[in-house]
């Protein structure tokens, strides 16, 4: 068994899928990882208990997704010091703004790299992990570098309609 490179963690199910376009990234570039719905309220001991199975097998950092009053990411740096990625859900009422307040507004020592909110923000913390992967792996750095020339090959070629 392959393992497992990167945590993904996400406050309930109802942010798979957001968070699974971390995952998608990860996947693309052939990194390993977990994805699991742990929530920093409900299910605290057993978050911290699977961050520590993954740290001991190595894992290089967690990515987690959270919304409203969004603590998880936070929670997750305050028990680790491995770099935590954090991504805001799009919530109900305030749509995502609560979630990206809690997650921004760490605390001076306890650092959290907060993402944008949505799908983009899952999307570029997966890409960011990538990135930092990369800094010790030549050949995902070539993937990476790859991934940059393809998607500015594609806004290159885009012909805007001519107006009649
Ligand atoms: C947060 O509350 C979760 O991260 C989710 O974004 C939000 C709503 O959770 P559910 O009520 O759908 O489980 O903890």
């Amino acid at each position: 068994m392959n393992k497992i490179t990167v945590g993904i963690v996400m406050g309930s199910q109802s942010d798979w899928d957001v968070m699974e376009q971390a995952a998608r990234q990860l996947k693309d570039f052939g990194v390993t990882y977990e994805a699991r719905a742990l929530s920093a309220h409900r299910t605290p001991d057993l978050l911290i208990e699977w961050m520590a199975g993954l740290e001991k097998q190595g894992a290089q950092c967690f990515i987690a997704g959270a919304g409203g009053a969004a603590h998880l990411a936070g929670v997750v740096a305050s028990k680790t010091t491995l770099p935590v990625l954090g991504v805001p859900m799009p919530s109900k009422y305030l749509q995502g703004l609560d979630s990206l307040l809690s997650i921004v507004q760490m605390p001076k020592g306890i650092p959290v790299a907060t993402f944008a909110i949505g799908e983009a923000g899952a999307a570029n913390a997966g890409l960011f992990a990538v990135a930092m992967l990369a800094l010790n792996d030549a050949a995902l750095a070539k993937k990476l570098a790859a991934f940059r020339a393809k998607q500015a090959a594609a806004v290159q070629a885009v012909k805007l309609p001519e107006l009649s």
